[in-house]
């Protein structure tokens, strides 16, 4: 029985740089997740009979939330439904899913790094037929659904047991409950050299691996300890929870610390990582050395070749604006693409479609490639294992003599989070204002060179794409960008990025915050910073 619900429309389902981010308790308002979903499905075209993959991180919220969507793809004609079993599904397993049984597309229910719970956030992301992110074309079109909707529709059919392997049928539709990592497992082992990396840890190389009670949990248990024959425990907090241990699962210094701190002690493992909540994200640290993913996706570009899923080289690299330019200086030497796109992953779903590159980055911990459509933190974290393998060198090593050959980029981003949305929106305004004024001018003895408010001109689709964060550029290739968050859930979070790039190998072993002293401060100078946000410090660096 197929029922058609009036429903009023709520103003706020804008999807931002991820999809639609929310407490649980706006997403459990009546009729929210059903408009939003059924505002996704009218901005849609085509999908009668055809396949949806659906799945999300294990936050708190998904299996109702999947329950509720299963019966509106039904209601709404979708011929069938690919759930992952427990409702676990990470994100770029989902994108290999899409890709690999041509689904139409598919839902990610998560909220990526944000803590989850009761109280805590939840999210709902629409990826195509690519396996990638809606475009912004889809985005704003679910917008503005969104603010007219007056009904959806649902099926009145039972709960699919999410837990049992098999297919049922919700009404007319198939419904299919999968083992969410099989598939990205036979994907991973088809790109990298697993004998060399299991050859290495029966030689006693140490692995620790931070699922954070994430998606990663069982990709990481079954991948590196059933798979590459890690000890058991590698895997470390793996069972997924509903609200992540209280923790945020956001792999970095902050909220890995646990993790780096084990690393670097002298009877720690050899290598560290840690991905997210969905499994987009990954740190990786390596013995006496934190390596950030700006120089993360740059050494992966230089040492592609050594998986076997790269070895004929790579069409290009892409990276967000506020990434170091680490990865530019490998492109220009490997004579491939380089494109510079805004801060979000759909931006390189055309680029990545196109074959211009291969290989995609941010500094916000996230690098992927052509295999999916969107970053993969396990995908980086057994790149660098294959890496190291195939060098016989510590990751250290291998960072440094990066850093010799190509220069090093110092890289700090210091986020001010939950500033009042005034107060930011008024930082923002008065940098637009003075932007061109800016020129020529010198702040803490460094010259400008240019100041831009960052626009993307998409080189396939010719979408442009503005106001993606403010550029200063001093002499020398050190600047400082500004932005504000397009995922946080309350307030406003202004990020600022900082950068100095230092081709001197006697200088390569500084502190990086002090390396990056002066740039901070003028920062503060340009952006009245302290005077605007109220904050005299940063809430988060990383
Ligand atoms: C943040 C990151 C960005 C990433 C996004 C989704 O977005 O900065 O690089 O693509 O999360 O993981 P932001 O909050 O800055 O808009
Ligand atoms: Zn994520």
């Amino acid at each position: 029985m197929i029922r058609t619900v009036s429903t009023k429309p709520y103003s706020d389902q804008k999807p931002g740089t991820s999809g639609l981010r929310k407490k649980v308790p706006v997403f459990q308002q009546p009729n929210y997740v059903e408009n939003f979903v059924q505002s996704i499905f009218d901005s849609l075209e085509g999908y009668q009979g055809k396949t949806l993959v659906l799945g999300g991180d294990g936050r708190y919220y998904n299996r109702e939330a999947i329950q509720i969507i299963i019966r509106m793809a039904a209601a709404n004609g979708f011929g069938k439904l690919m759930v992952g079993q427990g409702g676990i599904l990470s994100t770029p397993a989902t994108s290999n899913m899409i890709r690999k049984y041509k689904a139409f597309g598919g839902i990610i229910l998560s909220a990526s790094h944000n803590a989850g719970g009761p109280h805590e956030d939840f999210g709902i992301k629409y990826n195509s037929e690519n396996g990638g992110p809606a475009p912004e074309k889809i985005t704003d079109r679910i917008f503005e659904i969104s603010k007219k909707i007056s009904q959806y529709k649902i099926a009145d059919v039972g709960p699919v047991d999410l837990d049992k392997l098999g297919t049922t049928k919700a009404g007319d539709m198939t419904v299919e409950v999968f083992d969410p990592v099989k598939d990205y497992a036979e994907l991973m082992e088809s790109l990298f050299d697993f004998e060399a990396i299991s050859a290495m840890i029966k030689g006693g190389f140490r692995i620790q691996f931070d699922a954070m009670h994430a998606v990663t949990g069982p990709y990481a248990k079954e991948i590196l300890e059933r798979r590459l024959g890690a000890p058991d425990g590698t895997a470390r907090n793996y069972h997924p929870l509903e609200d992540f241990g209280g923790h945020h699962p956001d792999p970095n210094l902050v909220h890995a610390k646990a993790l780096y701190d084990d690393v670097m002690s002298p009877s720690g493992p050899d290598f560290g990582a840690a991905s997210d909540g969905d499994g987009d994200r990954n740190m990786v640290v390596g013995k006496g050395i934190f390596i950030t993913p700006s120089d993360s996706l740059a050494i992966i570009a230089a040492n592609a070749t050594l998986a076997k899923g790269y070895k004929k080289g790579i069409a290009g690299v892409a990276r967000s604006m506020p990434t170091s330019g680490a990865a530019d200086r490998v492109a220009e030497k490997l004579g491939v693409g380089f494109y510079e796109t805004p801060t979000g992953w759909k931006f390189f779903g055309n680029l990545l479609d196109a074959g211009k590159v291969t290989l995609c980055g941010e500094e916000s911990f996230g690098t992927g490639s052509n295999h999916v459509r969107e970053k993969d933190g396990l995908w980086a974290v057994l790149f660098w294992l294959n890496i190291i393998a195939a060098r016989g060198e510590s990751a250290r090593q291998i960072v440094e003599k990066h850093w010799a050959e190509y220069g090093r980029n110092y890289y700090s981003r210091h986020d001010y989070e939950e500033v009042e949305t005034d107060r930011a929106n008024a930082l923002v305004a008065e940098l637009r204002g003075k932007l061109a004024s800016l020129p020529g001018t010198s702040v803490r003895g460094m010259k400008v060179a240019a100041a831009d408010d960052f626009a993307y001109h998409d080189p396939v689709d010719g979408s442009v794409s503005e106001h993606q964060g403010i550029r200063v550029m001093f002499e020398g290739g050190s600047r400082v960008v500004f932005r504000l968050s397009g995922t946080g859930t309350s307030g406003a979070t202004l990020r600022v990025y900082v950068e100095r790039y230092e081709p001197d190998k006697a200088r390569h072993d500084l502190d990086t915050q002090e390396a990056l002293a002066d740039l901070i401060a003028a920062a503060d100078d340009i952006a009245g910073i302290k005077s605007h946000t109220g904050r005299d410090k940063p809430s988060v660096i990383t």
